[in-house]
């Protein structure tokens, strides 16, 4: 049995939610959904109420999955006009610069809607309109969440891609969205260092259809090269433009935002959310798993990059009228103590973060912790991976002092918010468990090969889910056959997760990791597909398989075995240039951490490359290599082994 966590007598009696209401709730999200979310969709502001709430086919070759579907809505709407008539004055978003000499800024709610306003008339004004895709490759800044809300207020299609990747994903990020504008910054200052955004989107749109135009915000000032046929400047245009534009009204299925993630084959994929149904999970999922009451200071570390920071920098809590605190840093930055400062500054009460992080601070000592003041800390929460025991505890301990929940929320780009999670007023915790579902969740543990249901509890499997929630992905943009083959075939009826999971003798959730070819770096999902074909595209290369093996702080680190072409020698020399070539693919998340020369790999009579034995080499696990017998040639392996000190 492991420690178990209660809440507090304060918290249960508090919360939104305790056990009694959790359990009266969970029951009938389940035994009515159309009923429960007909009923919670209420929380948000429609033009046109809806009468309908769930329509849904799981059926392969026919998936579609709507949600209050003759509703009509905006988003920003709801994430800013909505709130002005009673906290206008209130902060919306407190900025914290990446150097903390910077001044923060506090915007309010009058002045997140003039600046919103002001975007939405830009972006019109270089013509775009309902339907259309924006490209945001922005830094931590304001004018990043403006761009997402400016966009949702026109109706455009949003598709942010994070400032760490490389001119290259950018580009093939804007050509498969179409994308009619990229809106960036000069540079983003991260840790001291400045990307060069301006000058990456200028990499990228040179191999971009002409006509892409692109919106460019000052955040440093530095020098940038202009071209007058397409760069725009955003600080002129915005400050000539009119702060009044009437929201488009949009369908509850029209598209809010794609978002670029990896997967198990070949390129990313634009995952689609709606906008209705994940505005209604997104800002549902804000309130009630933080926890979250009238004028805290929510805090969630993620970039908007990512879908943690859509769903809970932004959407979640603007749609809640909350006070959402963005931090352009790193929590290294200028020193480990750097995340404690911005808590007791800005006197956060829910704290939001990933394991690798506190996995790296928490190398650091105590001492950066415990000279800040964090008794405004009422609840913390992580998100991305797996969190071991000794780092759950310590977050607990010497971060919460004991009396902070912390939710472990498991979720995905693809949910658009939780799925599993303790809530804190309800749940007693177990560290390193994602414990319950949340509000019409039906998570569901299948026999791996027959897909079978397993009942009954102390079972481990793969996780799927049974049925719908309103935050759900709709479609792969333009591509719907591979959002059904994806998520539908391999288990048919139900939502695949790509993810194993235990539930124990309590019922209670454990996420073991991923099942397919996906691996999990610092809480960045990378699939290993894309680091194989970027380490193909280098002339000396002839061919690679990239694993995941386990990393102290990482969680998961980059392996990659390499073979080269005929006539080429390994060196010292080849493997840094291997690691630079990945960074410029794909961007430095995708770091190879180690690579082995690899004369050959171990392959079946078919030639499909046995993974699962490169796996157990990478982790050093090698009793446990399994029937190597169907491969081609068995001598590859010992080679492998006797060969894996060299990398
Ligand atoms: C994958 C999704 C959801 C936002 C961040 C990542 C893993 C996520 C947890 C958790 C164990 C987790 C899963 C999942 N994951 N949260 N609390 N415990 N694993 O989003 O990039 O779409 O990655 O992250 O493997 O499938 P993402």
């Amino acid at each position: 049995m492991s420690d178990t966590f209660p809440p507090s007598a304060e918290m249960a009696a508090n919360a939104h939610v305790d056990a009694a209401k959790y359990d009266q709730m969970y029951a009938a999200s389940i035994a009515d959904p159309e009923a429960f979310w007909g009923e919670h969709g209420k929380r948000i502001d429609w033009m046109t109420p809806y009468t309908q709430v769930k329509d849904v086919s799981y059926d392969f070759g026919n998936v579609g999955i709507n949600w209050y579907a003759d509703g009509t809505l905006n988003v920003s709407a709801n994430c800013v006009d909505r709130h002005l008539a009673t906290r206008g004055d209130q902060t919306a978003i407190i900025w914290e610069p990446d150097s903390p000499t910077d001044p923060s800024l506090h915007i309010t709610y009058n002045q997140l809607s003039a600046s919103v306003n002001k975007m939405a008339n830009v972006l019109k004004d270089l013509g775009v309109g309902k339907g259309d895709r924006v490209v945001i490759y922005m830094p931590m800044i304001p004018e990043a969440a403006y761009a997402m809300l400016a966009s949702a207020r026109i109706g455009a299609i949003h598709s942010i891609v994070f400032a760490g990747f490389s001119p290259e994903a950018l580009a093939a990020r804007v050509q498969g969205s179409e994308a009619k504008v990229v809106i960036t910054a000069d540079e983003a200052p991260r840790g001291g260092r400045n990307t060069p955004l301006k000058a990456n989107a200028d990499k990228a749109l040179a191999t971009c259809d002409a006509s892409v135009q692109c919106l460019v915000v000052r955040r440093t000032g530095g020098e940038v090269a202009w071209d007058d046929a397409r760069d725009r400047d955003y600080n002129a245009l915005s400050a000539a433009a009119s702060d009044v534009c009437a929201p488009e009204e949009m369908n509850a299925e029209d598209p809010l935002f794609i978002l670029y993630t990896s997967g198990s084959t070949g390129m990313p994929k634009g995952v689609v959310h709606s906008t209705g149904g994940y505005i209604v999970y997104a800002s549902m999922t804000h309130e009630i798993v933080f926890d979250y009451k009238d004028g805290d200071i929510f805090w969630c570390t993620a970039d908007v990059g990512w879908v943690t920071g859509h769903s809970y920098i932004v959407y979640g809590p603007l749609a809640n009228g909350a006070t959402t605190l963005m931090f352009e840093g790193v929590p290294t930055y200028p020193d480990a103590s750097r995340f404690w400062q911005v808590c007791e500054e800005h006197k956060v009460n829910q704290f939001y973060t990933a394991p690798t992080a506190l996995r790296a601070l928490m190398g650091q000592g105590n001492s950066f912790v415990e000279k800040c003041d964090l008794s405004s800390l009422r609840l913390l929460g992580t998100v991305g991976e797996p969190i071991n025991p000794e780092a759950w505890n310590w977050y607990n301990e010497i971060v919460g002092g004991g009396r902070c929940p912390i939710v472990d929320t498991w979720w995905q780009t693809e949910t658009g918010g939780h799925l599993m999670t303790p809530l804190p007023g309800a749940h007693a915790m177990k560290p390193g468990s994602a414990m319950k579902p949340f509000f019409g969740i039906e998570p569901v543990v299948l026999e791996p090969t027959t897909g079978a249901e397993i009942e009954g509890n102390d079972v481990e499997g793969v996780l799927c889910i049974k049925d719908s929630w309103p935050g759900q992905m709709r479609t792969v943009w333009g591509d719907h056959e591979r959002f059904e083959k994806t998520y539908f075939s391999d288990y048919k009826g139900y939502y695949f997760t790509g993810d194993g999971c235990k539930r124990d003798a309590d019922g209670d959730y454990w996420i073991t990791g991923r099942v397919d070819d996906v691996i999990n770096v610092s809480g960045h999902r990378m699939g290993t597909a894309e680091v194989e074909s970027a380490l193909v595209a280098h002339p000396k290369v002839a061919e690679s398989a990239v694993v995941g093996y386990p990393h102290d702080i990482k969680g998961q680190g980059i392996y990659c075995y390499v073979t080269l072409m005929g006539g080429e020698e390994p060196s010292e020399e080849l493997r840094k240039e291997l690691r630079t070539w990945v960074r410029t693919e794909i961007g430095p998340i995708a770091s190879p951490d180690l690579i082995q020369w690899a004369p050959g790999l171990p392959k079946t009579r078919s030639g499909k490359i046995m993974r699962r034995i490169l796996r157990k080499i990478a982790e050093n696990d090698y009793g446990a290599l399994g029937d190597t017998s169907t491969l081609a040639d068995p001598s590859v392996v010992d080679d492998l082994i006797d060969n894996r000190m060299n990398r």
